[in-house]
C-alpha cells in the first residue's frame, strides 16, 4: 500500500529524514515511535502531500505522492498533532467544514457528521464550541475529522498527547475497531506502550533514520540479552555494581541500575555474587526486555529523555 523509498527531507541545513525506506500493507496497524525531533511528523506530512520531499520516491497504491497531485491526499486521512480544529465554532460546524473540504454534501454529509459524532461520545456536546472541550475531547474531535470521507488509509500523528487515560482508551478501542475493519493505520507516538498494545509492525525512528523495524517480537530479538535486572542504586550496592560491568550492560537512571547480562553470563552466577555480597533478594526485579531497552540500545538514549 504505502511505500518509501530513500527519503530525504531537509529544513535548510537540517535533515530530518535521511533516507528513510519503508513499506506498510494494506490492513497494518503500523507504528513509528521515536522522541521528540525524530522526524515522525515530517514523515507524516510527505506522506499526505503537504510538503515536497528532496530525495527518493513515496507511492501509495502504486501511484507517486506528490504535491501537486491531489489524488493520493483525498486517498488518505490525517490526523495531525496539532489540532485542527476552529476553537470558535461547535463540534458539528467543524465536522461540516471538514466534510465539505472532502466534497461532502447533503444527506451524506449530515449522516457522517452523526455517525462521526457518535463513534467518539460527543454527540451530546455537538452545539458546544470547541474551546470549551477538554483536550481529550478536542483530540476525539479532531481524530474523526479525518475520517469523513472514510479514506482507506489512516496517518495519527500523535493522537493521545494530553489526553487523560479514559479519553486514550476510547480513541485506541476505536483505531483498534476501525482497523479490524480493514483501515490501514500509521500511527506516530513516542510512547513505547502505545506501540506495543496497538501496532503489528513498528518502525524505531531517531534522527531522520529508521533504526529497527519489525514487529514487537522480531525487534526484541535484536537485543543481545534476553532479560534486565533492576535494583536500585545505592550504598550497599554499589561493589555489586562495580563487579557487575564485566558480564553484562549496566546503565543507571533515576536511582535505578539496569543490568543486561551478556548471553553467556548465567543468572545462577549473578544471584550467588548478590548472596555472597549479603544483598536480599527483594532488591531484585527481572524484566522482559522491552522496546524502551532497545531504544537505548540502539541510540545510548533513553526514549523520553
Ligand atoms: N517547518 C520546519 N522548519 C524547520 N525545521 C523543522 C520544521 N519542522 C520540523 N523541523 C525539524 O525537523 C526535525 C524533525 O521534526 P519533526 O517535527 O518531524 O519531529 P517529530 O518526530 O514529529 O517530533 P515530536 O515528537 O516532537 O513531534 C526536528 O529537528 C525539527 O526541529
Ligand atoms: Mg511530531
Amino acid at each position: 500500500m504505502l511505500h518509501l523509498n530513500q527519503v530525504t527531507k531537509r529544513y535548510g541545513a537540517l535533515t530530518a529524514l535521511d533516507g528513510v525506506s519503508l513499506h506498510v500493507a494494506p490492513g497494518e496497524f503500523f507504528a513509528l515511535l521515536g522522541p521528540n525531533g525524530a522526524g515522525k511528523s515530517t514523515l507524516m506530512s510527505l506522506v499526505a502531500g503537504l510538503r515536497p520531499v528532496d530525495g527518493g520516491v513515496l507511492t501509495l497504491d502504486g501511484v507517486a505522492i506528490t504535491t501537486a497531485d491531489p489524488s493520493t491526499r483525498v486517498a488518505l486521512g490525517l490526523v495531525p498533532q496539532h489540532l485542527a480544529l476552529y476553537p470558535e465554532l461547535n463540534a458539528e460546524q467543524n465536522l461540516r467544514i471538514f466534510g465539505e473540504l472532502y466534497g461532502l454534501r447533503g444527506p451524506l454529509l449530515r449522516d457522517r457528521i452523526e455517525e462521526a459524532l457518535a463513534a467518539v461520545q460527543l454527540t451530546d456536546r455537538r452545539k458546544d464550541q470547541v474551546k470549551t472541550f477538554s483536550e481529550g475531547m478536542q483530540r476525539r474531535l479532531n481524530l474523526v475529522a479525518a475520517l469523513l470521507h472514510r479514506p482507506k488509509f489512516l496517518l495519527c500523528d500523535e493522537p493521545t498527547v494530553g489526553v487523560d487515560p479514559q479519553s486514550r482508551n476510547a480513541i485506541f478501542e476505536y483505531l483498534a475497531r476501525l482497523n479490524r475493519e480493514g483501515l490501514t493505520i500509521v500511527y506516530s507516538t513516542h510512547y513505547m506502550e502505545e506501540a506495543t498494545r496497538l501496532c503489528s509492525r513498528i518502525g524505531i525512528i531517531d534522527h531522520g533514520k529508521i533504526l529497527a523495524l519489525g514487529t514487537l517480537d522480531e525487534l526484541l530479538t535484536k537485543l543481545p540479552f534476553e532479560e534486565e535486572i533492576r535494583f536500585p542504586s545505592v550504598a550497599t550496592t554499589t561493589a555489586l555494581a562495580a563487579q557487575l560491568s564485566a558480564s553484562g550492560e549496566l546503565s543507571t537512571f533515576d536511582g535505578t541500575h539496569r543490568f543486561r547480562p551478556r548471553p553467556d553470563c548465567k543468572l545462577s552466577a549473578f544471584y550467588t555474587l548478590t548472596e555472597s555480597l549479603g544483598l536480599p533478594a527483594r532488591l531484585f526485579t527481572s524484566q522482559r526486555p522491552t522496546l524502551e531497552a532497545l531504544f537505548l540500545h540502539l541510540t545510548g538514549r533513553n526514549l523520553r529523555e
